[in-house]
């Protein structure tokens, strides 16, 4: 038996899709910093890059006091419980039809490959994104309050720094969209983020009524 559940609140659909839209924006825009082809020209590539940049920094703010106060920040906490069986889930499981190796619940949307890869993204690469940015924009544009101690020996290391957590993020972007099509149909993890709603496995009432508590 299935149950239509409310799993995503609207705060977290909204963050997850300007996230989405911001990191994508600011890999185009990057990319042409980079050199790697010309659409707004440098220039405007720069100036559109460090808006997004600023708007990403603010959104991330709001998404760490939503997380704090919800209480949510708890369902990103790593687990090697059912790691393995998630892996081998996706590397064959899944092409044989084989059923999901863990239930989604409202307490538990994440599942342990999940937990730990958006932990990783959370504790490493979007801080170190941000954190190498930041530098990069101080060392650029130093106004008043410049980093002295910066040189342009690490200047190069920070761009570096930058690009690579560039790709990581890009490649999650891509891994990401394909294996939102791997839900319990083609399109309801898709419709889960769109909506905030999913049909669920119905056999925990204490998660139901938390949830109603929660809308
Ligand atoms: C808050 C987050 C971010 C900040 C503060 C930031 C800031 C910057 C700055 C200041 C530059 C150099 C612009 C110049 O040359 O004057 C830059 C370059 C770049 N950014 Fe970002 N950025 C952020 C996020 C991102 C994200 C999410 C991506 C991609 C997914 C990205 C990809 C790039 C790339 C590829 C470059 C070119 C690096 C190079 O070749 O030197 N940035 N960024």
């Amino acid at each position: 038996m299935t149950k239509k559940v409310y799993v995503y609140r609207s705060f977290e659909r909204f963050w997850h899709w300007l996230q989405a839209i911001l990191i994508i924006f600011l890999a185009f825009s990057g990319f042409e910093i980079h050199g790697l082809y010309k659409f707004f020209g440098f220039e405007e590539a720069v100036l559109y890059h460090n808006i997004a940049a600023y708007l990403f920094i603010i959104l991330i703010v709001f998404a760490i006091f939503w997380h704090f106060t919800t209480g949510e920040w708890r369902q990103y906490i790593p687990t090697y419980k059912n790691l393995s069986k998630q892996m081998q889930y996706y590397l064959w499981g899944m092409f044989k039809n084989e059923p999901h190796p863990t239930k989604k619940t409202v307490l538990r949307k994440l599942n342990p490959m999940q937990k730990l890869t958006y932990f990783g993204l959370k504790v490493l690469v979007i801080p170190v994104m941000v954190t190498s940015g930041l530098l990069y924009m101080l060392f650029r544009y130093p106004q008043g309050n410049e980093i002295q101690y910066l040189n342009i020996a690490s200047l190069e290391i920070i761009a570096l720094v930058h690009t690579i957590a560039a790709f990581f993020l890009i490649s999650f972007v891509i891994v990401h969209l394909y294996l939102i099509t791997t839900g319990e149909t083609l399109t309801s993890n898709l419709k889960a983020m769109l909506t905030g709603y999913e049909e669920l496995e119905d056999d925990d009432e204490s998660e139901t009524k938390k949830l109603e508590e929660n809308k």
